[in-house]
């Protein structure tokens, strides 16, 4: 089982779309996915066919009421993939999380434990902030896919998140690895988006996806739809793009 969690405290970068298509791309080739949304605004949920007034119970109850993670766990519009579902309330789990009586640093590892070896990847939907719920994901985690949007001001807070990665690492979670960093909303067009690649390629090496995931309509349409862009628009740019990244993730 692997886990893997997208995250950049960046807003608007592509982590959701990614995180939901990613996970789409996987079980299309028949593997068990389980996709966390671990924000509270909960686009990986309702992107997938959840409805809000459907959720009876969320990642908050996981998290912070030690409700048993099974009872949690739907299923969604693609194939494969199951979800912890997120909620408003989610933005209140940080304040849980900061008193010194819950400060265990393998909480997520305990309230996982139930789905032990049921899925071979967990996908971990971030939130936009270096908060303590993305602390606790990524000491679950066994590796890091940074999405990074080809525009100006791309790198402007890696800074912070890179030494967060490596403290998380040094402190709670020595085999995390940065999986890969992931060029969003491409446009092949600009200069800029050339330079941004150029920039990002020269810092982070191999550690680029191949694969850059290119600006495209139907991968901003998809989730008002419920579905992930395979069974929206399996033909458009934006689909083959997640099959290929997909492939990647699948090599290593
Ligand atoms: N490659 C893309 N092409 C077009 N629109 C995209 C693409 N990736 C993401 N979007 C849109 O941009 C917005 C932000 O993306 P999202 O994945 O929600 O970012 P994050 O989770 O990092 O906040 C959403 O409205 C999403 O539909
Ligand atoms: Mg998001």
């Amino acid at each position: 089982m692997k886990k893997i969690a997208i995250t950049n405290q960046k807003g608007g970068v592509g982590k959701t779309t990614t995180a939901m298509n990613l996970s789409a791309g996987l079980g299309l080739v028949d593997k068990k996915i389980l996709l966390v949304d671990l924000d509270a605004q909960a686009n990986s949920t309702t992107g997938l066919g959840i409805e809000k007034d459907d959720i009876k119970l969320d990642v908050f109850d996981v998290l912070v009421n030690n409700t048993d993670i099974n009872k949690v766990i739907v299923k969604t519009s693609a194939k494969n993939v199951d979800l912890i579902p997120s909620s408003i309330s989610l933005a209140g789990a940080e304040i849980y999380l900061s008193n010194k009586n819950n400060k265990s640093e393998k909480l997520f590892e305990e309230r996982f434990k139930k789905i032990k070896n049921k899925y071979d990847y967990i996908i971990m939907d971030c939130p936009p902030s270096l908060g303590l719920i993305n602390r606790h994901a990524l000491t679950y985690a066994d590796e890091v896919i940074i999405p990074i949007q080809a525009e100006y001001y791309a790198l402007e807070g890696l800074t912070q998140l890179l030494s967060t990665i490596s403290l998380v690492k040094k402190m709670f979670n020595s085999k995390l690895i940065i999986g890969g960093i992931l060029l969003t909303m491409f446009d092949n067009r600009t200069n800029l988006a050339s330079e941004v690649e150029a920039e990002v390629k020269k810092f982070f090496k191999e550690k680029v996806f191949k694969i850059k995931i290119p600006r495209n309509i139907s991968l901003a349409e998809s989730p008002s739809t419920g579905l992930s862009i395979f069974d929206y628009q399996k033909t458009s740019k934006g689909a083959i793009a997640y099959e290929n990244l997909t492939k990647e993730v699948l090599k290593d």
